[in-house]
């Protein structure tokens, strides 16, 4: 038997009910994406794996690839059934490899070690399960009470859940009932099941407390897969008055800027150029100038929520440049300050950040000084970007 080409099943369907949370688990984000997203993309890693298929709600093929983007050209919908059972067989139905990999979407930390492990044992068994050791004691409450139960030799088994997929479908035909997983039907049909080593990170997402505990094992251990970049503009009207905010700095001098909030146009360009790079619009759709909250708002503000947006969607910054265009003030004396505003908000080295000034050579509005324009640049690190 060849298990190197498999098809990977990949179970959606769920409601999600003890995760509570509105939405079902499998589509709420984590570090970043949809939890769903995170194991359809190990598998659509893995050279072996020769085809995904979803099993999601009935009707819901569009909802789940509109969650997945990109990656959903990778994979094949089919309706899942009322159980988890039904789900799997839906799909195993049409496999095409001869080998199939049933995984939880509710799982988004399985590795490329535990697929080849569960390949590898495929070589020389028709089914295969990564397994985790029982550490704890074990006890059952009943109705004589507490009751010790010997953990020798018991197992906690994870997904993928590896087989032949003739073998999977026989067992499919001659059991029609519903089973936890599908070693418990592997084994009902009397086939041998290899257990190859789990991995405690592959823990399946299933109470509210859980996603925090994947989000920060995703965060640390999924290396930052993409760089994106935005750019942001904005000006100010000039006129005579007691000083400007520019990237979050007060400078006092003769002149005033002119504008809704406190016209720091520094910062709007900023803050326009990390809503671009994480494609999430412009300042304007964010805090409309019809909206009275920001009348003479600190521009601080503006900043500090396109963060965390960003950090919504998976965008962290990385690197900032700034150019100020303008005769006056002079900036050179407050650069240093600037850096150090601005770098404290985004939450980056000073390093990281840069502010050029430039003046017009007297052309154009910021030449004869009716206006001060700001240009920026930030760079971010998305991670797990499809
Ligand atoms: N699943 C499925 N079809 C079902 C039920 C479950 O595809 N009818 C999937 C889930 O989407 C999940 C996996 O099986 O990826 C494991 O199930 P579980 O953790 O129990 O998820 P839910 O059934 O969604 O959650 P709950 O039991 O809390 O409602
Ligand atoms: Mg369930």
């Amino acid at each position: 038997m060849n298990a190197t080409s498999y098809t990977a099943v990949i179970v959606a369907a769920g409601r999600g009910e003890r995760a509570g949370g509105g939405e079902p688990k499998q589509f709420r984000p984590i570090a970043g994406r949809p939890m769903l997203a995170w194991s359809v993309q190990t598998f659509a890693d893995d050279p072996a794996c020769a085809e995904i298929i979803v099993a999601v709600a009935p009707g819901g093929a569009m909802q789940a690839a509109g969650r997945l983007g990109a990656l959903a050209s990778r994979c094949r919908f089919v309706d899942g059934g009322e159980t988890r059972t039904g789900s799997v067989r839906n799909a195993v139905s049409v496999a095409g490899q001869p080998c199939v990999l049933v995984h939880d979407a509710a799982r988004p930390l399985v590795t490329a070690a535990i697929i080849t492990d569960c390949l590898a044992a495929l070589e020389t068994a028709p089914a295969a399960a990564p397994a985790m050791p029982v550490a704890d004691a074990l006890a059952r409450d009943g109705a004589e009470g507490l009751e010790a139960i010997d953990r020798t030799g018991l197992y906690r088994i994870q997904t993928p859940q590896a087989f032949h997929t003739g073998a999977l479908l026989s067992a499919f035909a001659a059991h029609p009932g519903d089973f936890p997983d599908e070693v418990s039907l592997a084994r009902a049909a009397g086939l041998d099941v290899a257990l190859v080593p789990g991995d405690e990170a592959n823990f399946k997402v299933t109470w509210p407390e859980d996603f925090e505990r994947a989000e920060l094992v995703l965060k640390t251990s999924k290396p930052l897969s993409l760089t994106v970049t935005g750019m942001g503009y904005d000006v100010h009207r000039l006129v005579p008055g007691d000083g400007v905010h520019l990237c979050g700095v007060f400078i006092p001098c003769d002149l005033h800027l002119v504008g809704h909030s406190d016209a720091d146009a520094g910062l709007h360009a900023i803050t326009d150029a990390l809503l671009g790079a994480a494609s999430l619009g412009d300042i304007g759709e964010h805090f409309p100038p019809s909206d009275d909250r920001w009348k003479g708002a600190d521009s601080v503000q503006f900043l500090e929520h396109a963060v965390r947006i960003a950090a919504e969607a998976g965008a962290r910054p990385v690197h900032c440049d700034v150019t100020l265009i303008c005769e006056r003030p002079k900036i050179g004396p407050h650069k240093a300050a600037m850096k150090q505003r601005v770098a404290g908000i985004l939450g980056i080295a000073e390093t990281r950040v840069n502010i050029k000034a430039t003046t017009t050579e007297k052309l154009g509005f910021t030449g004869r000084g009716e206006g001060l324009a700001a240009e920026a640049v930030v760079t971010c690190q998305v991670q797990g970007a499809t």
